[in-house]
């Protein structure tokens, strides 16, 4: 059993997901927590490096099984090299994206065979699953205006196009469905501190904070 925690975010692009996931760090550094903060795919040298093959170029560079053995390459080399370390000495760990975004993407958007895809995904993560997710929503229109602003060259998947990212964003809606415990919707609608509020307020249940914090206060 692992000592630390592990808490993912997910959501459709362009929810401002980054933005969060820094607020969340600050608050739970504050706690006395050790927070590593990750990003999928990349975050080792060797993740980063299929990063940036799969998240450059042309929409249909890859076929979804090559992408889900791609992301799930990258995501092994994370959790054994990082994640399950740090889980070990008790740290937690912020995920800006885990395995539901390869369910989401690759095998509904992408319209894998589910259960071989799964093997997939369990070979790469020996079954680790977060403790909490958090599927940050927003309307799909409004999330669209978003990406259209972001420029950069990590746009392979933003320029999938509408019907994929609502395929995706209907398989997380599912994942909360499915397990309804550990995948929470939260509404990315408003300010930054109202969004931050609405988090906060979901990890104090899940977690008992702030009474199981480090520093307890
Ligand atoms: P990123 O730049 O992190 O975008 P975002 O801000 O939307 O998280 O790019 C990650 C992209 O990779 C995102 O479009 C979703 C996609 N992705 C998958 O398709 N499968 C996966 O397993 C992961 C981790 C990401």
């Amino acid at each position: 059993m692992s000592k630390g925690r592990l808490i993912s975010f997910e959501g459709g692009d362009g929810v401002g997901k980054s933005t969060q996931i820094g607020q969340l760090e600050s608050y739970l550094r504050d706690f006395g927590f050790n927070v590593v903060r990750v990003r999928e795919p990349g975050s080792t040298p060797g993740a980063e490096r299929i990063r940036r093959i799969i998240l450059e170029g042309e929409p249909d560079d890859w076929l979804p099984m090559s992408e889900l053995l791609l992301m799930n390459a990258a995501r092994h080399d994370l959790i054994e090299r990082i994640i399950k370390p740090a889980l070990d000495n008790g740290s937690w760990v912020v995920a800006d994206r885990f395995a539901d975004s390869s369910r989401a993407y690759q095998i509904a958007a992408g319209e894998l065979n589910p259960a071989l895809a799964e093997n997939v995904i369990q070979a790469a993560t020996g079954g680790l699953e977060p403790d909490l997710t958090i599927l940050l929503e927003f309307p799909m229109a409004e999330a669209f205006a978003r990406i259209e602003e972001q420029g950069g060259k990590e746009r392979r998947f933003e320029t999938k196009g509408v019907e994929f990212q609502r395929k995706a964003l209907n398989a997380f809606y599912e994942l909360h469905e499915r397990y309804p415990q550990r995948v929470a919707r939260v509404s990315a609608k408003g300010k930054v501190e109202e969004v931050r509020e609405r988090i906060i307020r979901l990890l104090e249940t899940t977690f008992d904070l702030p009474m199981s914090a480090p520093n307890g206060r």
